[in-house]
């Protein structure tokens, strides 16, 4: 299956194209910036440079002829403020969602964050807040799409090796931190599992092996 990943040169989207490229899937990964071309080759993905803040939902609809699912993985990551969190977190995932209808392309697996669901508590630092509140929006606008849509909200990231152990379920599932390599890992296998459609699922370290605490929810 060709699979879309937005945000190709993540953390987490590096590490889905290497499993994804590893079972025989085409991955491709959308960047902004022509030098991490190279770093998505050499995981194993066909690299195609469009900047999600600037592009139309036309535009990367084209991207996505031929595919059978996209992946959010972008973010505006730690050292932004505000106005990204708006034109990422929550911008970029509505146009990859748009394009996703336009391109007849159902199937659609956003990275959210656990806290988004949520109001941010009184208080919140103000870029905290931004993001929770994006990422929220984010998924709104997936839930009110008629796509085969599956939200994920890890916990905290870590760069740790993956465990292939994990905690996954709907909301709320207790705090908790998860490596990067296992929310791939996770990707990958709601993928293969269209009847995780239609679901928010928290996810954090634990017990479960992946392939089975994913097809227990769908
Ligand atoms: N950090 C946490 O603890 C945590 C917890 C839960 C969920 N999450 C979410 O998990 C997701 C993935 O995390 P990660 O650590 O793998 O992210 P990451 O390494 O920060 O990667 C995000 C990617 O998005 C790309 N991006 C930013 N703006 C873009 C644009 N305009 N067009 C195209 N790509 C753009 C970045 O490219 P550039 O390098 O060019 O900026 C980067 O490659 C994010 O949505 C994040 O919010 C994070």
């Amino acid at each position: 299956m060709r699979v879309v990943i937005a945000g190709g040169h993540g953390k987490i989207a590096l590490l889905l194209e290497r499993l994804l490229a590893g079972r025989g899937d085409q991955a491709v990964g959308l960047v902004r910036n022509p030098a991490h071309v190279a770093d998505v080759q050499r995981a194993g993905a066909e690299a195609v440079v469009s900047d999600l803040e600037a592009a139309s939902a036309e535009d990367v609809a084209l991207l996505l002829s031929g595919a059978g699912a996209v992946v959010f993985a972008a973010g505006a990551g730690p050292g932004s403020g505000v106005p990204r969190k708006d034109s990422v977190d929550r911008g970029a995932s509505v146009l990859m969602a748009e394009a996703a209808e336009r391109a007849a392309v159902r199937r659609f697996v956003q990275i959210s964050s656990m806290g988004a669901g949520q109001p941010p508590r009184p208080g919140t630092d103000e870029v905290w807040a931004a993001y929770i509140t994006a990422k929220t929006a984010a998924e709104d606008d997936l839930r009110a799409r008629d796509l085969d849509w599956t939200i994920l909200r890890p916990g905290g990231l870590t760069d740790a090796p993956a465990t292939g152990r994990i905690r996954l379920a709907a909301p709320p599932v207790p705090r908790g931190s998860i490596p990067r390599a296992d929310v791939a890992a996770v990707i990958a296998a709601l993928l293969d599992q269209p009847g995780t459609r239609h679901q928010t699922l928290e996810l954090t370290g634990g017990d479960t092996p992946v392939a089975t605490a994913v097809r227990s929810i769908g």
